[in-house]
């Protein structure tokens, strides 16, 4: 499988460092994604792994340390320096630890909106009208047609998002990250707040996702049954920096890792 190739990375980290007033939360994190795996990042409370996902893109800004995003064009985008609006044209897309949907927009909205980052014709044209913005709008809706419908919410295309049920939402969550069209999809805790058969759900999607999309997934996650079920890879970081990383075998066998983490309960 290519996700175990580590030599093609779509993801590097050197040594990035982060702080907040004198809180040190990434503290010279170094790390690797493969191209094409799912690769899960997991630690306690207060790790740094949400700002970790904030420096990728363009929230935070490292104090030191460098980013590099390999989308699989020969291109080594350097990450640090960009806005979040830039990572995402670069082809980095994420969801968000608390969901951060439109609620009073459908589900179809929800995703068209995610879909304009990417339109060639900009603001003048959506003003304008022209052909060309006509013909990129119908492009987007079928696409993003297309997606709801494979990933599960074809018939709630005209519901509004804050109808849907929570398990639902999340979804809605990712199927939006995807309308970026991203060759490195973040997810931050997606199995929050769900239960066992909806956890379940969202394997199968996150696979199904990786296998048909051609993308790679970095996967923040705290239900172990997930990280385990999915992951080809995993890091696991206690006070912003890795403390292991191996499969999940390997992981569940590490005595440091379950001093640190999988002790803990
Ligand atoms: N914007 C911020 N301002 C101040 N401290 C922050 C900020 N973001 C994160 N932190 C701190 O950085 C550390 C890592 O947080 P976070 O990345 O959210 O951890 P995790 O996602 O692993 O639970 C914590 O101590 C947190 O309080
Ligand atoms: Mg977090």
């Amino acid at each position: 499988m290519s996700g175990m190739d580590a030599s093609d990375p779509v993801l590097v980290a050197v040594g990035v460092t982060v702080e907040f007033g004198g809180i040190r939360a990434l503290d010279g994190l170094s790390l690797e994604v493969g191209r094409g795996s799912i690769t899960a990042l997991i630690g306690p409370n207060g790790a740094g792994k949400t700002t970790f996902f904030n420096c990728l893109t363009g929230i935070y800004r490292p104090k030191s340390g460098d980013l590099f995003f390999l989308p699989g064009d020969g291109r080594t985008i350097p990450l640090t320096l960009l806005s979040p609006d830039r990572v995402t044209q670069q082809g980095i897309a994420r969801t968000f630890q608390n969901i951060r949907l439109f609620n009073n927009l459908t589900v179809l909205e929800n995703v068209l909106i995610a879909c304009h980052c990417r339109m060639k014709a900009g603001l003048l044209g959506a003003l304008l009208r022209d052909s060309r913005t006509m013909r990129e709008e119908r492009e987007m809706e079928e696409y993003s047609f297309a997606l709801l419908d494979r990933y599960g919410l074809g018939g709630q295309v005209n519901e509004l998002a804050k109808n849907l049920p929570y398990g639902e939402q999340r979804r809605l969550e990712i199927v939006r990250a995807l309308a970026t069209r991203p060759k490195l999809l973040l997810l931050d805790e997606p199995a929050a707040g769900l239960n066992d058969r909806e956890t379940e759900d969202l394997a199968g999607l996150i696979r199904l996702i990786r296998d048909e999309l051609e993308l790679s997934v970095l996967l923040i996650e705290h239900d172990m049954g997930l990280v385990m079920g999915v992951s080809e890879r995993i890091h696991v970081m206690d006070y912003g920096k890795p403390i292991a990383e191996g499969t999940p075998e390997e992981i569940q066998r590490d005595p440091e890792v379950i001093r640190a983490y999988l002790g803990e309960g």
